[in-house]
């Protein structure tokens, strides 16, 4: 899937405040924005996908499980691909959108 990129960029935390396997939800920062969820692998790189399952209304940034670089929605066992947002199996069918991150001085930032 082919990212989506929000107007402005979004402080989600200090570099190194999520530790490797953790997740965390960057808030809608206005009209035409979704809430962002943001994780980082064991590997310690960071990706984003839009906050909301696309199954049913569930906080994947808040409330999920990361196994290596695919997120596991706990509700009905969805998972996706972090790197592509790719459902990668049932119930969910739907991609998650994803957002590009950067790391500028020490503070990691939503696109
Ligand atoms: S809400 Fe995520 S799998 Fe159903």
């Amino acid at each position: 899937m082919e990212s989506v990129q929000t107007v402005e960029r979004r402080f989600a935390c200090n570099d190194g405040e999520l530790a490797p396997g953790e997740s965390m939800t960057v808030p809608r920062s206005g009209p035409g924005t979704v809430a962002v969820a943001v994780y980082r692998n064991d590997d310690g790189a960071y990706y984003a996908t839009a906050d909301t399952c696309t199954h049913e209304d569930w906080s994947l940034g808040e409330d999920s499980d990361l196994e290596g670089n695919e997120v596991v929605c706990p509700l009905h066992m969805a998972r996706f691909d972090i790197r592509s947002g790719e459902a990668l199996c049932f119930p969910a069918t739907v991609a998650l959108a994803t957002f590009e991150v950067v790391v500028d001085d020490g503070k990691v930032y939503v696109l």
